[in-house]
């Protein structure tokens, strides 16, 4: 109401993007609905407020309350993940890396991490990113027969490099990590274990994957992927590095905290403690396999087979369209996606030769097993068809039904009214 009035162009950018949000299919693995808690809390007084340093550890008046807040941030966080110590500023999963990094390393150090091209992230080691330019980046990436993790590749690219680090974590990568695999590794060479769990953090909450915490050095996680909190960083360390890493965030590399953000975060740790959250994350399981399975029922090879997280990716060469027209058309039918190199890729990656499918949004919106079918037929439809413009108008017409049916969820426990989830969910066993 207020932002109409004083900035009436901004409120409406604001309300087309909402209303893009509620009729889309959003299948971006790395995207998620928070609850109307967070976004309040986001949104809350609390921006207006400078607090450099940690509670009780300021440098600036008038923080008594916001030291509560980050206080409770950070206590709700260790107990979600059994963590010795949590580091709530980070702004982003980027800074929480190099936080760590520069934390545990020394600039023209050897890192080893996972290559973006496998299913790593830019800030494992890419040459553009300051990974790769402040560090002697050595990759990694998956068997060429299984497309899973190449453990062996790992340990003789260790025992050969030597890094100080090695990095586990992966933004396009449907198995499940073995960290302890890493971990025999990263001690066979006495090097530092950091493990990324930006992606699988609402997993691992729930415990529906195993969790490095424990094993790694360092976990470093953003908050807003399956975790479903507000976008942001945080880094979970045993107690030996606690300083270190406090340190290196202020006055190492950030200034003030962003404490509605960091807020919005122990609201949305208190709702990943929650039981239902582990229903919610259950459906988000069962989703993409009802997903993967559906797409390869229609002639798609998901990579590496099948999914055991919340996202696949999908192979869609033999269909004879590229990423980036997959992800154009099925945008011009609602349904949104990225498109993403396959392992071993010919193509560039701004071309691709897949897509990448995730469910975490889609689940929290409430939708579930037949929903998961028709979305895989309606994907195969554009994809099949997707220069035919009826064909895609027809789908867009059915997503928007979809959508109608199935609104962004208000409260975080919304979604579990819905029928869907109300039907018995079978235990996933955790590996
Ligand atoms: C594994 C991994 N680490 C770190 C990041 C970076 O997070 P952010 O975009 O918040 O900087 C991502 C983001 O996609 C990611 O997938």
């Amino acid at each position: 109401m207020y932002l109409k009035r004083h900035d009436p162009e901004m409120a409406s950018l604001i309300e087309k993007e909402y209303e893009r949000q509620q009729d889309t299919i959003n299948l971006i693995a790395s995207e998620n609905y928070v609850s109307q808690a967070v976004l309040q809390t986001a949104g809350s007084c609390l921006t207006n407020k400078y607090a450099e340093g940690y509670p009780d550890k300021r440098y600036y008046a008038g923080c008594s309350f916001v030291d509560q807040a980050e206080q409770l941030a950070i206590n709700r966080c260790k107990e979600l993940f059994g963590a010795q110590h949590a580091n709530v500023q980070p702004h982003a999963g980027s800074q929480a890396n190099m936080a760590a990094y520069m934390a545990l390393l020394e600039p023209g150090d050897t890192i080893l991490g996972m290559n973006l091209m496998a299913g790593g992230h830019l800030t494992h080691g890419h040459p553009v990113n300051f990974s790769g330019k402040w560090f002697k980046a050595m990759q990694y990436g998956v068997h060429k027969d299984t497309e899973e993790l190449n453990f062996e590749e790992i340990a003789s690219l260790a025992a050969k490099h030597k890094p100080k680090l090695i990095i586990a974590g992966t933004s396009a990568y449907s198995k499940i990590i073995d960290f302890r695999k890493f971990k025999a590794i990263a001690d066979s060479v006495e090097a530092y274990l950091l493990a990324d769990i930006a992606h699988i953090a609402g997993l691992i909450a729930a415990k529906l994957h195993p969790s490095p915490v424990g094993l790694a050095d360092v976990v470093t996680s953003t908050t807003h992927k399956t975790l479903r909190g507000p976008r942001g960083g945080i880094i979970l360390s045993t107690k030996e590095h606690e300083e270190k890493i406090d340190k290196t965030i202020i006055p190492g590399m950030q200034g003030g905290p962003l404490l509605h953000i960091i807020a919005a975060k122990a609201v949305a740790f208190k709702e990943a403690m929650d039981p239902l959250f582990v229903t919610y994350q259950k459906q988000v399981l069962l989703n993409a396999k009802t997903l993967a399975k559906s797409l390869h029922q229609k002639g798609y090879r998901i990579v590496a087979g099948d999914t055991e997280n919340h996202l696949l990716n999908v192979d869609i060469r033999n269909k004879r369209i590229k990423g980036f027209m997959a992800q154009e058309a099925l945008e011009r039918a609602g349904i949104i996606v990225n498109k993403n190199c396959i392992p071993f890729d010919p193509e560039k990656p701004w071309i691709a030769s897949g897509i990448r499918l995730g469910t975490p949004a889609i689940t929290s919106r409430g939708m579930g097993k037949s929903e998961m079918e028709e979305i895989a037929y309606l994907i195969d439809m554009v994809l099949t068809n997707h220069q035919d413009h009826i064909m895609i108008r027809t789908v867009k017409e059915r997503v928007l039904q979809l959508c109608k049916l199935f609104p962004i969820p208000r409260t975080w426990d919304e979604v579990i009214i819905n029928d869907c989830l109300k039907t018995v969910i079978e235990a996933i066993p955790v590996n």
